[in-house]
């Protein structure tokens, strides 16, 4: 496993020096390839990945202003795509049965509850400006687990943006495909996202953390040690229907607590700013509930800050440390974790060489990662599939990653 965790990209680099496409992907992908030929005889489409995303600092904190720390993960999705002569537009996928044959002239006025809302809406929003584009065709698949915090939907909304750029002849903008996969999560679909999944799936590079501060959308490359620190995701199989709606609640949660406190705080522009004493001053004004999220906001970016501090001065004790602390804060303070995350935390962080565990994306179920020393992995996946088992009667998938880079086509 080490070898691969150091080794894994001994792949060609395409122009900006990066991989070309994460190791054993480029089978994966052409065999994508022909699925899309099966469905949809004739030339050959062009392929496309885009990756998913892995939070490690920063929890709920790019909705409020804060700074997060994403990881873009070599697993995502995979998109067949060919241009059609004329204007309609063909979605399909391989995780799904029901698909989206359309008339770019007759798009639905509003999102369907599908699968193909989040490609959908990012077209919409991209042909507003494009009356003359081209229909397509397209398959989408991949390798990640869907609904399982490790931003299935980003991924899915910039590599639709990357691949019909691309198809319409436009040059690669990382800042165009995010803004058009946002406005497919938040106006399309209807989740009140943060920014953080789309510029983790579209700017991120290989051994490195994207630092990226939400109030000003601006962003830097951390070094991560890859050698040093390993990444373990575990997946705790838990999918709730009612995450978007519990996600919307606290950011309508975060947006009252700052509303209350804003007089108090006059330089805080958004809740991630204001000062930790200011929230103590006002809890009992706040009520239990907005004091427990609005603490948890202050406290993660102060965390935040602490484990780049931890990151850059070589700590990697400290920086678990952090990671963990996080992982306290958003079961106890932001209440969305559940027992089977609980459980692998738990049971992580009871093994020897690991540095930190915590539940990452939006909660409510999905996965945790786990930050450890890549001595510690042998062994490390039957302790936590075996503890797992014992508690919840099957065994999680537990998988090991290293930072990607964003979304490409395979030459
Ligand atoms: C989801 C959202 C992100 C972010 C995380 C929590 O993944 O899409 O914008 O808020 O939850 O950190």
């Amino acid at each position: 496993m080490e070898s691969r965790l150091r080794g894994g990209y001994a792949r060609a680099m395409d122009k900006r020096g990066e991989p070309s496409l994460p190791a054993g992907m480029e089978d994966a992908l052409r065999a994508h390839g022909r699925r899309f030929l099966e469905l949809f005889p004739g030339p050959a489409p062009r392929l496309f990945f885009a990756p998913g995303r892995v939070n490690l600092m920063g929890a709920h904190l790019d909705y409020n202003g804060g700074t997060v720390m994403p990881m873009a993960l070599d697993r995502g999705t995979f998109l067949a795509l060919r241009p059609r002569a004329d204007r309609n537009l063909v979605l399909a996928s391989t995780l799904e049965d029901e698909r989206l044959a359309v008339e770019l002239d007759a798009l639905p006025a509003r999102s369907a509850g599908r699968w193909f809302d989040y490609p959908l809406g990012v077209l919409v929003h991209l042909l507003r400006s494009r009356p003359e584009a081209c229909g397509g065709e397209v398959l989408f698949g991949g390798n990640l687990p869907i609904g399982a915090g490790l931003s299935s939907s980003a991924s899915i909304c910039v590599g639709t943006a990357f691949a019909f750029r691309a198809l319409w002849g436009e040059p690669e903008e990382p800042m165009a495909c995010i803004e058009a996969a946002l406005w497919g999560e938040r106006s399309w679909v209807g989740v009140q996202c943060g920014i953080m999944d789309p510029y983790a799936v579209a700017l991120s590079r290989p051994g490195h953390v994207l630092w990226l501060e939400c109030r000003e959308a601006r962003h830097e490359h951390l070094p991560f040690p890859s050698g040093e620190l390993a990444i373990a995701i575990v997946d705790s199989g838990v999918r709730r229907e009612l995450a978007k709606g519990e996600f919307n609640r606290r950011v309508a949660e975060c947006q009252e607590a700052y509303r209350r406190l804003a007089p108090r705080a006059p330089h805080a522009r958004v809740l991630g700013e204001v000062p930790a004493e200011v929230v103590e001053q006002a809890a009992r004004e706040l009520g239990p509930l907005l004091a427990r999220r609005a603490r948890h906001v202050v406290d993660e970016v102060a965390r935040t800050a602490a484990a780049r501090r931890a990151l850059e001065g070589g700590d990697a004790a400290e920086f678990g440390r952090c990671v963990s602390a996080t992982h306290v804060s958003l079961r106890d303070l932001y209440e969305v974790s559940v027992p089977e995350l609980d459980r692998i935390v738990e049971l992580a962080s009871a093994w020897p060489g690991v540095l930190g565990a915590r539940l990452t994306g939006a909660g409510f179920g999905g996965c945790a990662v786990v930050i450890l020393r890549p001595d510690a992995l042998a062994g490390f996946r039957e302790h936590v599939e075996r503890g797992f088992e014992q508690r919840f009667g099957r065994r999680p998938p537990v998988f090991f990653f290293r930072g990607d880079a964003g979304p490409r086509e395979l030459a």
